[in-house]
């Protein structure tokens, strides 16, 4: 495992200097966890839950930190949740930025980062939580489709919100120019939530997440 320079090793994680960080937690392609690096924000590492995760090639060409915990080596899911956590304190992150991490965690794993576990979801939820939200965006005829970035809670892609883009769904689109009109919104909103995590910006309410301070529009409507 490559180690993120100015960080230390200690008995009870790593030391970073005070500086907030992000773990990111991929299971493929990664686009999400390039555009967050991109952002110029602070990763810790990056821990994918496949070998094979495209994802992690191009973490480790950017000199990040990277680790596996092979899904496929535990029969048990809390045993897989046990060593991704004992993977995650390691790096003594502030933040667990879930980025296309295709396992659903155990109630135990959740309550552990409760408060900061962020997950981003291909729809405007609580429309289409789970998977294939184009392919049933598409089925179901809406006319506006988009992405959620939220905290995440033991529910299945239910949590307080932090910020939605929207997007046209066109006459003639297929799932896969809609995946990608609402990609490039995801590679938008994901950094910018993170960012405003980071800075202590984010305020929960009874469920409902405000920002404070300049710049806290949590609905974008891009033109297209
Ligand atoms: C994204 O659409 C994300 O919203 C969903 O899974 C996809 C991951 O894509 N959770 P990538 O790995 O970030 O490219």
């Amino acid at each position: 495992m490559a180690q993120s320079p100015g960080c230390v090793a200690t008995e009870a994680g790593r030391y970073n200097g005070g500086v907030k960080s992000i773990v990111i937690l991929i299971s493929g392609r990664g686009s999400n966890m390039q555009a967050i690096v991109e952002a110029g924000l602070p990763i810790a590492a990056v821990i994918a839950s496949r070998a094979d995760a495209a994802g992690l090639a191009w973490a480790k060409s950017h000199d990040i930190a990277t680790e596996v915990i092979e899904q496929r080596d535990f029969a048990v899911r809390e045993h897989f949740d046990a060593a991704l956590a004992r993977a995650i304190d390691r790096q003594a992150p502030d933040l667990v930025a879930l980025a296309g991490f295709m396992r659903i965690l155990t109630p135990e794993f959740v309550r552990r980062y409760g408060g900061r576990l962020l997950n981003i979801h291909p729809s405007l939820l609580p429309a289409f939580p789970g998977l294939h939200t184009h392919r049933r965006a598409l089925e179901e005829g809406v006319k506006v489709h988009g992405c959620s970035v939220h905290f995440v809670t033991p529910d299945l892609d239910h949590g307080p919100i932090v910020i939605q883009a929207a997007v046209p769904v066109r006459a003639g689109d297929t799932e896969a120019s809609l995946a990608a009109r609402v990609l490039r919104q995801e590679h938008r909103i994901y950094p910018l939530a993170l960012r405003w995590f980071l800075a202590d910006r984010l305020v929960i309410d009874h469920g409902v997440v405000r920002v404070s301070g300049d710049d806290t529009r949590q609905s974008l409507f891009p033109e297209e």
